[in-house]
């Protein structure tokens, strides 16, 4: 089966052509010009989006050797993200589904990060996932397809936010994560000690305290002779704490139920340090997996491996069919629950 797939739900424009699970094309187009509002902006994202993605589309289309004329299933993220990024996608993708009167399979994009982990690993049930994103933080248990079961989310920031706001904090930059990861490699991770925070829920998350505690300890560091010779080290032991509190929970999941696979995705599952730790797993018989990094930030390959999975695994094939979503409006189509 051939799949076209389409992602934008928030600052990349991605495009992917794949033949069954297999990738034949994944193009990412990046705005890379949000740095310099510290953040993206919803309304300039989907502007850019509107922009890009009939050349991205075409790109992909073109890098995967098939036709336009061979698609036989469109797939598209339809939440969470930015509403006026998702739309563009969206819609794209629905109006090409239409008019070449073939299956549309909206996907979720948190589900495309959990099963982003099997695009060059096999399958294996159960294992545990954690979604490590710019805005998202779970720990889920995943039976089988698309039988999950949350384990634990954070109660405050994301991982991607705390890397995000920590590195404001330091003056380094947007995306922080990135940034902090490559200073941190010439860093003493031992040099601070932040806090571990703790939860009512074992398996919930929390990372304002440790942004916190980064923020008073560099306003004490008032000199910016002081702040430049320890800059390394501060950034090495933040992330230092950020990947042991994702580490020992998901650790004390997979033990309490003896859960030997553990799948790590979303931009955070990039992080150097954090993958370091999960591999190290390895030789205690654990399957550690990770996406590797061009599957780790938002991209349409995800989306369309999990579309063709969701698509594969329903009993009802009819419910993709054009005739079944001309009526669907986006809103009714968002799958809130895992
Ligand atoms: N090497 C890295 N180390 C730590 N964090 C990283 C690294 N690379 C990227 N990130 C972080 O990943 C995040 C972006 O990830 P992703 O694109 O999956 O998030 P998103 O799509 O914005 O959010 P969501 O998937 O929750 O909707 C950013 O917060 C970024 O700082
Ligand atoms: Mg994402």
């Amino acid at each position: 089966m051939k799949i076209l797939a389409i992602e934008t739900s928030c600052d990349e424009t991605s495009v992917s052509v794949l033949q069954d699970k297999k990738i034949l094309s994944n193009i990412i187009s990046s705005q890379l010009f949000h740095s310099e509002w510290g953040g993206v902006v919803p309304e300039i994202a989907s502007r850019e989006h509107i922009k890009n993605i009939s050349i991205v589309c075409e790109e992909a289309i073109k890098t995967s050797g098939i036709s336009k004329d061979e698609i036989e299933l469109v797939c598209a993220t339809s939440t969470p993200g930015l509403i006026g990024a998702l739309l563009v996608g969206y819609s794209f993708a629905k109006s090409f589904a239409l008019a070449k009167n073939i299956p549309f399979v909206p996907v979720n994009h948190i589900q495309a990060h959990l099963y982003s982990v099997f695009i060059e690993n096999d399958f294996r049930f159960p294992f545990l996932g954690l979604i490590v994103s710019g805005g998202h933080t779970l720990l889920i248990q995943v039976d089988d397809f698309f039988k999950h079961k949350i384990l634990g989310t954070t109660l405050d920031d994301a991982a991607g936010e705390a890397f995000d706001k920590g590195a404001k904090i330091l003056g380094l930059g947007y995306p922080g994560g990135p940034i902090i990861d490559k200073l941190a490699k010439r860093g003493n991770k031992n040099f601070h000690s932040f806090p571990i925070s703790k939860t009512e829920s074992e398996f919930d998350f929390s990372f304002s305290g440790v942004k916190t505690s980064l923020l008073n300890y560099w306003n004490k560091q008032n000199k910016n002779s002081e702040q430049e010779s320890v800059i390394k080290d501060v950034a090495a032991s933040y992330q230092e704490t950020i990947s042991e509190m994702l580490f020992r929970k998901t650790i004390k999941a997979a033990e309490k139920f003896d859960i030997k696979t553990i799948g790590i995705s979303g931009g955070v599952s990039a992080n150097s340090r954090l993958r370091e730790k999960f591999n190290s797993l390895s030789k205690s018989g654990y399957n550690i997996l990770f996406p590797s990094l061009q599957y780790t930030i938002d991209n349409a390959a995800m989306i369309g491996f999990t579309g063709y999975l969701k698509f594969m695994n329903s009993e009802n094939k009819n419910y993709f069919s054009t005739e079944s979503f001309k009526e669907k409006p986006l809103a009714r189509i968002e799958i809130k629950n895992f």
